[in-house]
Order: C-alpha cells, then structure tokens, then sequence
C-alpha cells in the first residue's frame, strides 16, 4: 500500500516502544555506525577554524545519539521532528537524558574530543539542544543555514515514495552550508516498520540509489554496509551510513 508523509500516522508514533525495540542497548550496528560518524566528524573539525559549528539532526525521533556525534562542535543543536510525542520525548531527554544513553555516548569517547568534553555530555546536551516540532520538507525555505547535519534512517522511513525520498535527502542537504560535513543513515530495502502496534512506511531504496539522491547535492561521499539482513527487524537488507560533505554546485 503506498502511504504518503502526511499520511503516515506520525501522531501515534509511540517513543517508548522505539527506544525500547532499538536502542534499549548497544548493538554492533550502533558501535559501527557511531565509529564511522565519530572518525568523519573528528578528522573534519578537528583542523577546522570555523567551530563552533551550527547542528541540525533532522527527524531526531527518540534517538539521542546522531546528536551526540555533533556534541563537541557545536553551541546549538537543532532536533527537528514532526511527531509530536517524540517532541515531548526530546524535551523530556533535554532536561535529564535516560540512563541508557551513556552507553553511547562511551562508544563516543575513543576519540579525545568527546571523552574530554568540557562540563560533559549531560550538561552540553542540555545547554546545546534546542527541540524544533516540525517538517523536514520546509527545510526548502532554510537553506545553508547549518554547518553539521545528521539525518539517521529518515529519508526512507517516512514514506514509500520515491519522490519523497528524493526530496527528503535534498531537503537535508541544501540546509546545510556548502563543505558542511554530514553523516545520513538508511534501512536499504526496507518493508517499513512497527513501532508498538502501528506501523509505519518505508520507500525501498537500495545502496546505488542512496549514493544517487546524496551525489546531487554532495561531494567526498563514503558509503557503508552495516550489518545483516533482517538483524533488528524483518524487512531490510543492510544498514548504510554516508558521510560527505554538502557540495558547492547549487
Ligand atoms: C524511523 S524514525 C528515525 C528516528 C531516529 N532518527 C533514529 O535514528 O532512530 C523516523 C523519524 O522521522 C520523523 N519524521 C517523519 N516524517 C517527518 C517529516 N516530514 N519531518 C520531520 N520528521 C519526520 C518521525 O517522526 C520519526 O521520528
């Protein structure tokens, strides 16, 4: 059945039960994919004058740590999501973050930059955030407004349209300033997904057409396989992480 963004039941986007499903501990997909995050983020800033940065982690959701990996460059973080219950879960997190989260943001701390963090996470987090309820397709009208951007298994989780898809990566994209760097994750082929009891689309995407939608607007890409099929849930292929930065062209 194809199902539109706006059709997809974002209100009832349950952030208890996604944090629960995935990331009640840390996986070998998370310790892979926040290695290759840390190393492009780490190497990018740390011979960069133009710190600190402006961060935007678009479609946040009920996971903290795309933000984290932005944590040590940045003086604001945006976290922009159109649901409103993982508003209410970002600002709840804001405050005090679960418990839980460490463990992530420890995965953080092979590099120096984060383990050495001035006042730590905590206290950054919560300083740094700032919670935006909103849609990423009006990201049009901010275009190179951020200097560092993540957007984590969005893209193709928010519809099963192509166009969108296409539309969401760009939307992305064009919002960061050029040579920004950025670090974008995807469900490859995904079916679409439950969160408690309802069930939410996805667009089936696969490696080349990732690359493809990110090289309009993208230079310096790296692409990465994470993963098994099926490992966290039925229906998709491999998690794949792209870094890069956002091109000069338009
Ligand atoms: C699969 S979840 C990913 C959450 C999180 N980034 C992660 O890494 O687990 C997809 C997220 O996209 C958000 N979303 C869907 N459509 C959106 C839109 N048009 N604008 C902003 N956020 C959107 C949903 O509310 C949800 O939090």
């Amino acid at each position: 059945m194809s199902q539109l963004n706006r059709e997809a039941p974002w209100d009832a986007f349950d952030p208890q039960a996604y944090v629960e499903h995935n990331y009640k501990t840390v996986i070998q997909e998370d310790r892979e994919i926040v290695s290759i995050v840390r190393a492009h983020f780490a190497d990018h800033f740390r011979t960069r004058p133009d710190r600190p940065a402006r961060g935007i982690d678009v479609g946040a959701g009920a996971n903290l740590y795309p933000a984290f990996t932005m944590l040590p460059w940045c003086d604001e973080i945006t976290l922009l999501d159109r649901s409103p219950r993982n508003e209410l879960y970002l600002r709840a997190q804001q405050q005090s973050y679960d418990p839980g989260w460490d463990a992530f943001w420890e995965l953080l701390c092979a590099d120096a930059a984060y383990a050495s963090l001035p006042g730590g996470p905590r206290k950054r987090f919560s300083e740094v955030t700032r919670v935006r309820r909103g849609d990423l397709f009006a990201l049009r009208d901010r275009r190179e407004h951020w200097s560092v951007g993540t957007m984590f298994f969005v893209a193709e989780s928010l519809s099963t349209s192509r166009d969108e898809f296409q539309e969401a990566v760009e939307c992305f994209l064009l919002a960061l300033t050029p040579g920004a760097p950025f670090a974008a994750a995807f469900m490859e082929h995904s079916s679409g997904y439950d969160v408690g009891a309802t069930h939410f689309p996805a667009c089936n995407v696969g490696e080349e057409e990732i690359e493809a939608a990110i090289a309009v607007d993208a230079v310096g890409i790296s692409m990465f396989r994470v993963g098994q099929p099926d490992a966290v849930r039925p229906g998709y292929t491999s998690m794949i992480v792209a870094c890069g930065f956002r091109g000069t062209g338009r």
